[in-house]
């Protein structure tokens, strides 16, 4: 059969031509969006009177047979009918006859292909916020087991304070809940109906697009039609919040692999998330989230290709703009399987908590509450950083930490040291003296736990109701 564009042309499309140009190959993803919305649109056109009522009845009952073939994978598609919206159109004539020719009444690829991606994205974003509720919640989970663990906090990779790991694992769930909060807010964008914009111009015919929005849970429509089909700023808002969001899971990823080290021995990942060298039979590496640090990179090149092939386009729909659809599934796809992964990793995950807290009394990190000390005695605390720095110097040209100084050892920097110094320096002290709004102390880091399990409640109350939404 000719193409479905075929009346203009006198020659057939050359073979690389065809191949070149087509996109089946890829957006076959969208064939059952494709059909949702040919729904929609049919039933439109009947309501409007612009079909009869007998042939909406039969591209519907027409439809509904394609559909059923898409979930069965049975229909073959072809690279000669370009694109998903032609294969599927063809299919339909295949099936109903003429009759399925009235579908694109009042209708352009142009919407059509922009209706099938805001379709096809919104529901992702439901189900990358509930991946990311699983992720927060193992974090949480975790952060509850280890209430009671210090572990050196660091800057600049070097040992600074004392912290609860606790507090540690939930700052990864704060960064994890403004990754919701955005993809949240993302779907009052993504959700607006492109449909009725025709080739970029309007139509027509005397087409209700509320109503197609209506059908399809379309919150609104576009304004203006020129913007509804050469719009994918939906798209390239999606591809900045993965690249956040895979930025997120690279930084704990970058942890968690320092943390395996013999180096540091803080945790261990279960065997089941790991997998060993061909050559060295002692090796366990962390495969996982080497490759989620890795695949980060794949996920910010699709946000700078599509902001690349976006940047110069004239108004309205150009065929650049199907260079849209590649990056965009392979960011879906590769977020998806490291969300997947990364819930059960961190649920799975054992805390050497002995570990942890050797590493502590082998350092300096309660250092800064010495100097508040002298400070309480009413050093100025420049003076107490100064007499601190001394002390530390004595102690590492001594080999010692400090609290392994007598209190003699303490008189020679200051003679305002006494012996409560030395309940001033035990890490769970120092931890526990930060107890302010969003600090490491215990009862702050209950607080949050607190505050993040409401939030996660939150999260659930909204994905159950965009999953249905967005159906
Ligand atoms: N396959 C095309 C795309 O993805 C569909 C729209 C084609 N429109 C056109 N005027 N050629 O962009």
């Amino acid at each position: 059969m000719s193409k479905l564009w075929g009346g203009r042309f006198t020659k057939k499309t050359d073979q690389l031509v065809e191949e070149y140009t087509a996109s089946i190959m890829f957006d076959k993803e969208l064939a059952e969006e494709d059909v949702q919305g040919s729904l929609a649109h049919v039933t439109m056109l009947g309501k409007q009177g612009i079909l009869p009522a007998d042939d909406v009845e039969k591209i519907k009952d027409g439809l509904h047979r394609v559909l059923q073939r898409i979930k069965r994978d049975d229909i073959e598609f072809s690279i000669g009918d370009e694109d998903i919206h032609m294969n599927i159109e063809k299919t339909l004539i295949d099936d109903v006859g003429s009759v399925g020719g009235k579908l694109h009444t009042g209708r352009s690829r142009n919407d059509q292909v922009a209706t099938d991606m805001h379709l096809w994205l919104r529901k992702r974003v439901v189900e990358f916020v509930d991946m990311l509720h699983k992720l927060q919640t193992a974090l949480v989970e975790q952060a509850k087991g280890n209430l009671d663990t210090i572990v050196p906090g660091y800057t600049h990779l070097q040992r600074a304070q004392p912290i609860l790991f606790a507090h540690h694992l939930m700052a990864y769930v704060s960064m994890f809940g403004r990754d919701i909060e955005r993809l949240q807010d993302s779907y009052k964008r993504i959700n607006v109906l492109p449909l009725g914009a025709g080739a970029l111009a309007g139509t027509t015919f005397p087409i209700d697009r509320h109503f197609v929005a209506g059908q399809l849970k379309f919150d609104r429509v576009y304004e203006n039609s020129l913007d509804a089909v050469s719009d994918r700023d939906f798209i390239l808002e999606f591809l900045s919040h993965a690249s956040i969001i895979m930025m997120h899971l690279s930084r704990l990823s970058e942890e968690l692999i320092l943390w395996s080290s013999t180096e540091f021995r803080f945790v261990e990942l279960d065997d089941a998330f790991c997998t060993g060298s061909s050559i060295m039979p002692q090796k366990k590496n962390p495969d996982v989230p080497e490759l989620v640090r890795g695949k980060t990179g794949r996920v910010y090149g699709n946000l700078v290709s599509l902001l690349t092939v976006l940047k110069s386009l004239p108004l309205a729909y150009n065929k650049d703009m199907q260079e849209d659809k590649e990056g965009m599934f392979d960011t879906v796809k590769t977020m998806q399987g490291a969300l997947q992964l990364f819930a059960p990793m961190i649920a799975t995950m054992k805390v050497n908590k002995e570990q942890m807290r050797q590493a502590v009394n082998k350092d300096f990190s309660n250092a800064t509450d010495i100097a508040d000390f002298l400070v309480g005695k009413g050093m100025p605390f420049r003076q107490a950083h100064e007499v601190i720095g001394k002390t530390v110097l004595y102690c590492i040209e001594q080999n010692k930490y400090l609290l392994d100084l007598t209190l003699d050892e303490f008189k020679q920097f200051s003679t305002l040291f006494d012996d409560r110094i030395y309940a001033v320096l035990q890490p769970e002290q120092v931890v526990n003296a930060r107890n302010v709004y969003g600090g490491t102390a215990k009862p702050q880091v209950e607080d949050a736990i607190g505050r993040a399990e409401a939030a996660l409640s939150e999260t659930s109350v909204w994905v159950a109701e965009y999953l249905e939404r967005s159906r």
